[in-house]
């Protein structure tokens, strides 16, 4: 083991979180794999920052550099100031972690959560009593306080998960992904006690996959894919000064081809798709584009069957970052 130094920077005057260069290839004698591929980052004390990327992207093996789970290849990676390389226990001690998996303590009540959580982090009796009553109420879970966790809905389970990760108080919360895969009414529940977190100060790095998710919660979002930030910004800001395109999608009665070919010629027009009956056109400017393709339409005896306008958003900033669609 590796002491400790005795002098460690002062948390006030550190960013919470700072990642320079950070780096991760995995290995094997096969193939090498580059998670993430120098990430620089620095989110600001009482923040909501997001990390939004397709799967693969490289965000889970982001919060593991941040958190001490993972080694990184090169860079480094700072909580608070602190390398998280050197000085692992300092870190674990500022940070509440929710990863992706479910790692609830099946065999324990709800309560038991909390409280076992805050003693195995070294807070006194009394007080990991308290933050565990403090926190059942704080996510509107104190009347399952004695279930036990297997009895948990997926959504109630993440809620618990969130809370159990902040009953030691710590600086810097870490949300892989908090809302896959849990229905949609539990997504906005959770949403909710995530604004109220954000608005107490409590400083939070989220992964997503969510467009909707990040614009929501977020003051500022890193675009990432194949391991790299691709822009960084307040939603607003992404959608203004990236030039996003403006999407306007026709379903046509017919064959869309003779349309597609029309629509890629008209001014303002970037780029034409087709799928099926669908065309999809990306406009640099949305005025009087849709209503001229309407018209183009009808010139050659299409009809139109539907018809939308979709204004900058995540989602067309990331398709104009990459050229690539978003699914997620
Ligand atoms: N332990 C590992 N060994 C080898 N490759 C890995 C390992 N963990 C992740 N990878 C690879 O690293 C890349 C990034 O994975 P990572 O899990 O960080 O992405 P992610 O953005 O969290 O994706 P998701 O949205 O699916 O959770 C992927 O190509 C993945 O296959
Ligand atoms: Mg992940």
């Amino acid at each position: 083991m590796i002491g400790e130094p005795a002098i460690i920077p002062s948390a006030a005057t550190e960013s919470p979180i700072r990642a320079e260069q950070l780096r991760k290839v995995y290995g094997s004698r096969h193939e090498t794999v580059i998670a993430v591929d120098g990430l620089d980052l620095e989110v600001r004390r009482g923040e909501f920052f997001g990390l939004l990327g397709p799967n693969g992207a490289g965000k889970s093996t982001t919060i593991g550099m941040l958190t001490t789970i993972v080694v990184p290849t090169g860079g480094r990676a700072l909580i608070a100031g602190l390398d998280v390389r050197h000085h692992a226990a300092a870190v674990k001690r500022r940070i509440g972690v929710v990863s992706q998996a479910n790692t609830l303590d099946r065999s324990l009540t709800v309560w038991e959560n909390l409280y076992y959580h805050g003693r195995f982090f070294g807070v006194p009796r009394r007080r990991a009593r308290l933050r565990a009553d403090e926190l059942l109420e704080q996510f509107a879970l104190s009347e399952r306080a004695q279930s036990m966790v297997f009895q948990l809905s997926g959504g109630l389970a993440q809620r618990l998960m969130i809370a159990r990760a902040l009953v030691h108080e710590p600086e810097v919360l870490f949300l892989d992904e908090p809302t896959s895969g849990i229905d949609p009414q539990s997504r906005i529940n959770l949403w909710r006690i995530l604004g109220d977190l954000h608005e107490a100060g409590q400083t939070t790095l989220l992964t997503t996959h969510n467009m909707d998710e990040a614009d929501k919660l977020c003051e500022r979002i890193a675009i990432i894919d194949n391991g790299k930030a691709l822009a960084l910004g307040s939603p607003t800001e992404l959608k203004q000064t990236l030039g996003a395109d403006t999407l306007i999608t026709l379903t046509i009665d017919g064959e869309p081809a003779p349309l597609a070919e029309r629509a890629a010629a008209l001014a303002g027009v970037r780029a034409v798709e087709r799928e099926g009956q669908l065309v999809r056109v990306f406009a640099t400017r949305s005025e009087g584009v849709l209503a001229k393709l309407v018209e183009t339409a009808t010139s050659l005896g299409l009809h139109v069957r539907d018809a939308a306008s979709h204004p900058p958003s995540l989602e067309t900033v990331f398709l104009t970052l990459t050229g690539r669609e978003y699914r997620e």
